[in-house]
């Protein structure tokens, strides 16, 4: 039970610790509800009866420690979400151009699928990678399949052209069609410790900077526009900014940036 599952302090750092090594979101102590109701999960999911020993689980299988990672991110995302960065860009860039385009901590892919359908509908040529640290967020991605309610604000004419209704258990879900699936590709990218291997014109890490401390964030904005191609746009979340941080962009609108 939830409210059976206490975490001495002692614990409550060892597990803080680890998630911050992992994937650099800092779990100060009002983060001790949150952290003993995701556990309690773990630990009903896995037969484990205290603490201790699922400490002890995550320190030896690196799947439980992968879901335990899993379970401590937050991935709440929907369809067109600050959706005033695709507009920009859509109003901003040359369709004749392929693009490159990079969505930082994609989450379940509708950050990725938005940008993919209104690109599609003004004719630009594009690839997008979509990338998260979490293994199921990127397994729902690839799947595409979404609660009705994650595309509400998608227009009409949008989900009619790029978008499948679900039918019989399905009937409260959409799916993204295949041939705007195979415009974007997820992966696994842990924004701490991976480094890119490619180039991009724009890169999207939203709502996830947020969770990280300055120091984390300049690691992974440092990281991000060596990714960046000169001229390349970077946006962050409108409740972000890279205030405080050593970096090389312009401000061009709020939480956008292009590189010099
Ligand atoms: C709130 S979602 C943001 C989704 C989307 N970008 C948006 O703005 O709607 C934050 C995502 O960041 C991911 N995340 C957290 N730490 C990460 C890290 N170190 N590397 C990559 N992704 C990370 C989480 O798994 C989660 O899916």
């Amino acid at each position: 039970m939830v409210s059976e599952t206490k975490i001495n302090p002692v614990q409550f750092k060892k597990l803080s610790n680890i998630v911050y090594t992992e994937s650099g979101i800092v779990l100060n102590e009002k983060k001790y509800t949150l952290l003993v109701a995701r556990i309690a999960k773990r630990m009903r999911m896995t037969k484990t009866s205290c603490v201790s020993d699922y400490i002890d689980l995550i320190s030896n299988s690196p799947d439980e420690f992968n879901n335990f990672i899993d379970a401590t991110t937050t991935n709440h995302t929907f369809f067109f979400r600050e959706n005033n960065h695709c507009e920009f860009m859509i109003k901003t860039l040359d369709n004749t151009k392929p693009l490159k385009i990079w969505s930082a901590a994609s989450s379940s892919g509708e950050e990725a699928f938005s940008l993919a359908v209104q690109l599609l509908a003004n004719k630009f040529s594009f690839t997008i990678y979509a990338s998260d640290v979490s293994d199921s967020m990127l397994k729902q991605g690839k799947r595409a399949i979404y609660p009705k309610e994650r595309v509400r604000v998608v227009p009409r004419s949008i989900l009619y052209t790029y978008f499948q209704k679900g039918t019989g258990k399905w009937q409260d879900h959409v799916k993204v069609k295949p041939e705007v699936q195979t415009y974007v590709r997820f992966e696994k990218f842990n924004l701490l410790s991976d480094t890119p291997v490619d180039t991009f014109d724009i890169i999207f890490c939203r709502n996830v900077m947020i969770y990280f401390d300055t120091q984390t964030r300049q690691k992974v904005v440092s990281t991000l526009c060596r990714a960046l191609n000169p001229g390349g746009y970077f946006f962050v979340g409108l409740s972000e900014n890279l205030h405080g941080l050593d970096h090389s962009l312009i401000t061009i609108l709020p939480s956008g940036y292009q590189k010099k």
